[in-house]
């Protein structure tokens, strides 16, 4: 990216917030399906913090800027749209009319582009219903700016409003509190608003034919009524959650938190979307085993939407942060065996994902440098797993949670409503904790800024995990002849989470034979799983192992999934595998229009293709 032009606070942005700064946004939209366009207007509030400034800059990508007017005088204004620079759009400089004041209202008639990279139109055959078309967004990292000119950037927060037009048979849904829903002119109106300043990557809009069922007193799950049954009951501990978010964070801000379960395009595995957090399918395991994402996104409502990486050089504020209070969640729920257990099983993803990344790579950083490098493209574990080691490693450093944790509540107490980097969560600490001595030991430029693994990894309760690595140590040495060295009590007594670590680490191990893994399953019945992490490493041992009759499982699947943290690695595994490498890209390229930009685009880049 040209490097003139971009926002001193964040790489990511074109705007200039330390200028004019927006306070509130009014959003005013149609949902049209027919031309996958949302049409309308934004009404933003702004505010100089430079009294010479004359010009709000703001970012847009693809949008149609029909006009732009003072909306108190109705006053025309000047505007200009540069040139549009790949993957980051265009700047969009409005300037300001003269007035007495730092306050200005200022309306923006326009259109999307069908392209938006932050909204996904679905038809109706690829909905659980069939019926009816889905819309949905995803803005984070920094995607809202496809559907809204704004600040895209999180060192901003703002408040927001919206009223969207939609078909009458659908249910409109926002990251914010419904106040109104009413027919008019044969559709649908529907009129939202959020009153906690958010940043521009939390604004969301979800369309389509959706149901709810009451979970809790302040939470409801939504869905398509051909899958709401079985939401409910994956999701019924979510008051049980909150409630020990609650105690281990302090209170809960947003009133009500709701559940979004979407189509299988979805990206990610869980979206933390203030008031209702948007969730993948593919938590739907039937036996309440993939519940920890729910925790995760309710974690968030402290670590990222309350107290917000500044930019997406320091997500490790939100990400590392919401690992280790997700953790906290699950050890109060189930046990501290549980919580470690997770833990310990990430130390090995973290370290697959450093070793393919390269151990000196820049991105294997706590904190990184995004100049240049699209926060999409930067994405990865890395954030969330070695951040999380830093909490652990800092908690005992200071002598554990009784010491940590009133810190904690502390650190969300006095940066609510705030954006902030990593220096400031420093001295925070090391304000807080200037009388405890152990402090000075703390090597904080190698756990910041060294690339690799982290330099210290904490003694975790290993018991839950033994178990696995005894079963799959006989396994792996069993010759294949006779019976499978794992009993039927083995089998029963594993649970869902060391079945899944079991195969994970499965996947690190060498020269399986068809044969071997067709005992594994028949005995496990892997060829009819629903558990899609299990289903996900299953499929990846048997590429890895070259079966194949696997293929065709593996292509089916990833053409109906959108979530990138099965779909990208199964690609990978497929580019690798010389006599799939041709078919996978194929694949790919018969099916990228149904993807989510950000999925085709990652996507294109792991199979080394034009993007
Ligand atoms: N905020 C993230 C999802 C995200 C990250 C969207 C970066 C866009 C850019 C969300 O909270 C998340 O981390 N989801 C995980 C859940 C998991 C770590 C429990 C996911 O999607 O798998
Ligand atoms: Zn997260």
């Amino acid at each position: 990216m040209e490097k003139t032009g971009l926002s001193p606070s964040d790489p990511s942005s074109f705007s200039r917030p330390e200028l004019v700064i927006i306070k509130d946004i009014c959003l005013n939209l149609n949902v049209n399906f027919d031309n996958k366009i949302l049409s309308g207007n934004v009404i933003l509030s702004v505010e100089k913090v430079d009294e010479t400034a004359n010009e709000l800059v703001l970012d847009s990508f693809k949008l149609d800027i029909l006009s732009v007017s003072d909306s108190e005088t109705d006053e025309k204004l000047d505007y200009k749209l540069s040139e549009h620079v790949a993957d980051y759009g265009s700047k969009l400089t409005i300037e300001l009319p003269e007035k007495a004041g730092n306050s200005y209202k200022i309306q923006i008639n326009y259109k999307t582009s069908p392209e938006a990279s932050g909204l996904q139109w679905i038809s109706p055959k690829a909905t659980a219903g069939k019926k009816h078309p889905f819309l949905f967004s995803q803005f984070q990292s920094s995607h809202a700016r496809s559907v809204l000119p704004c600040q895209d950037t999180p060192t901003v927060k703002q408040t927001y409003s919206a009223t969207i037009s939609a078909p009458l048979e659908l249910t409109v849904l926002m990251s914010a509190v419904c106040n109104s829903s009413k027919t008019l002119h044969g559709g649908k109106i529907s009129h939202f608003v959020q009153s906690v300043p958010v940043p521009s990557y939390l604004i969301a809009l979800a369309v389509g034919a959706l149901e709810s069922r009451k979970l809790g007193p302040r939470s409801h799950v939504w869905a398509e009524k051909e899958i709401i049954e079985e939401c409910v009951y994956e999701f019924a501990d979510t008051e049980h959650q909150l409630k020990t978010a609650e105690e281990i964070c302090g209170p809960y801000v947003w009133g009500i938190y709701d559940l979004l379960v979407l189509p299988p395009s979805f990206p990610y595995g869980g979206m933390e979307n203030p008031c209702l957090t948007f969730v993948t399918p593919t938590l739907l395991a039937g036996d309440r085993s993939l519940a920890n994402v729910v925790a995760h996104e309710i974690a968030h409502s402290w670590t990222g939407n309350l107290v917000t990486n500044k930019n997406f050089e320091h997500f490790w504020l939100n990400e590392g942060f919401t690992v280790f209070v997700e953790r906290k969640i699950k050890g109060r729920l189930e046990s501290p065996k549980s919580q470690d257990f997770d833990a310990y099983t990430a130390v090995s993803e973290l370290s697959e994902a450093i070793e393919r990344m390269g151990k000196d790579s820049p991105l294997t950083k706590l904190v990184v440098d995004l100049k240049g490098v699209h926060p999409d493209e930067a994405s990865s574990i890395v954030p969330y797993e070695k951040g999380q080691t830093f909490l652990r490693y800092l908690e005992s450093v200071v002598g554990g949670p009784e010491k940590f944790e009133p810190f904690l509540r502390k650190y969300f107490d006095t940066f609510k409503y705030k954006s902030i980097v990593t220096s400031d969560f420093k001295s925070f600490f090391e304000t807080y904790f200037s009388e405890t001595a152990s402090i000075t030991s703390i090597d904080w430029d190698t756990w910041l800024f060294s690339p690799g693994m982290p330099p210290v990894i904490p003694e975790y309760d290993k018991s839950l995990a033994t178990i696995c690595d005894g079963l799959l140590k006989s396994f792996l040495e069993w010759n294949g002849e006779g019976e499978i060295p794992i009993s039927k009590e083995d089998k029963e007594a594993l649970t869902t989470n060391q079945m899944i670590y079991f195969l994970q680490k499965m996947l690190e191990a060498q020269g399986l034979s068809k044969e071997k893994l067709e005992a594994l399953e028949k005995l496990f019945s892997l060829d009819s799983i629903k558990n899609a992490e299990i289903k996900f490493r299953w499929l990846r041992i048997c590429l890895k192992a070259r079966w194949e009759d696997k293929v065709q499982t593996a292509m089916a699947w990833i053409n109906i999934l959108g979530r990138m943290k099965f779909v990208r690695p199964l690609y990978r595994d497929l580019y690798e595998w010389e006599l799939t490498r041709e078919k996978a890209i194929a694949n790919f390229t018969a099916n990228r229009r149904n993807m989510m930009h950000v999925t085709a685009y990652t996507i294109a880049k792991d199979l080394h293709l034009e993007v």
